[in-house]
């Protein structure tokens, strides 16, 4: 079968396309024919080799999540699932023709859901769901998504403006994407900084951050009184260490700033949200947002098009 390898972290041009003999699933894993394989913001890190102190080695085949056909199953695993439709998280080995599962993060995919569909919300659907319950996110409460053009971004913004956020305001870099967002849910619509129009909420009751860097805590500065800010993610970078200062500095105002990671969320909670959220694809609630569709063997393209910042939702590849 085709695999793409990272033979060399740095550029994308590092990533080759090669044979490689189909695997064998072990105990409790599935093997899955791939229709569709989710390029993820944490695909493009690790082939940057920027976190290569976490283990990572050339060789290795990226890609955490497929969709796609169960074709063998491990010892322990129903052999029912042969044949059937799933999404799957796989860590990595994603980018390839078949791809091996541990039979405890598969899902099964609903008939009306495509697969392409699948791996664009299957897992940035519940990091975003999970993050705004860890900021105890309720109706009426105005919401901050910081780094909105991404598929959790997107996911966010769909969730909190379904789940009766008073305002949801977006942090992006182009008034094109501003109104895409507009479309999904956004009421105001904010620059980089947190710039925007004059109505925009002056404090939130929650902040999601998908940026984190330096401007970090100037975002915390933007908290309602009791607001809320999570970080999930750090395309910027990690936020400087200094944040508490400003929670401090504005004591009486009683702040809250946390982490969030999907890691925390048992497996079975993360299937029953994602279910529900094909659910809500599938009736037109919840949408996939796909900025392009590429064959695997364009896989160090699609990797470019994430580091030149091009990319609004999720970019997929097909075998
Ligand atoms: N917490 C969890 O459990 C979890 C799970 C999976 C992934 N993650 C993390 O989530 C992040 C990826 O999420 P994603 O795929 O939704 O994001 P993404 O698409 O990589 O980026 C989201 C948006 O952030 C904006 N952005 C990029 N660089 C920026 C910068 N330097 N300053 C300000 N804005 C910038 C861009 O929009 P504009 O150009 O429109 O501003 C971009 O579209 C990674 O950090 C990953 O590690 C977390």
């Amino acid at each position: 079968m085709r695999a793409v390898r990272v033979e060399q972290f740095g550029d994308p041009g590092g990533m080759v396309l090669t044979e490689v003999v189909v695997p064998t699933p072990g105990p409790d894993q599935m093997l899955i024919a791939t229709e569709a394989i989710g390029v993820g913001g944490v695909d493009a890190v690790i082939r940057r080799g920027t976190i290569g102190g976490l283990g990572f080695e050339p060789g290795l085949v990226p890609g955490s999540e497929v969709a796609g056909t169960v074709t063998a199953v491990g010892a322990g695993v129903d052999a029912s699932w042969v044949g059937r439709r799933v999404w799957a998280f796989t860590m990595l080995g994603g980018y390839a023709d078949h791809a091996l599962a541990r039979a405890e993060h598969v899902s099964p995919l609903p008939e009306n859901i495509t697969p392409v569909d699948a791996v664009t919300i299957g897992s940035s659907g519940p990091v975003a769901h999970f993050a705004l319950a860890h900021a105890h996110f309720a109706p009426g409460e105005s919401v901050l998504v910081r780094g909105a053009a991404g598929s959790i971004g997107i996911a966010a913004v769909e969730i909190a403006a379904r789940g009766g956020a008073s305002g949801v305001a977006v942090t992006t870099s182009s008034a094109e994407r501003g109104e895409r967002l507009r479309a999904l849910g956004a009421t105001h619509v904010l620059d980089r900084s947190g710039h925007g129009p004059q109505d925009a909420p002056a404090g939130y009751d929650v902040i999601v951050d998908i940026v984190g860097g330096p401007e970090t805590p100037d975002f915390v500065d933007r908290l309602a009184p009791n607001g809320r800010f999570v970080v999930v993610g750090a395309v910027a970078g990690m936020p400087p260490e200094d944040v508490s200062a400003r929670l401090i500095r504005a004591f009486r105002q009683s702040r809250s700033f946390a982490t969030f990671s999907l890691d925390t969320i048992p497996v079975p909670a993360r299937a029953v949200v994602r279910a529900e959220q094909f659910a809500a694809l599938g009736r037109g609630d919840l949408h996939a947002v796909v900025h392009d569709v590429l064959p695997l063997e364009k896989a160090a393209e699609a990797h470019r098009q994430m580091d030149d910042g091009t990319v609004f939702g999720r970019i997929v590849l097909v075998p």
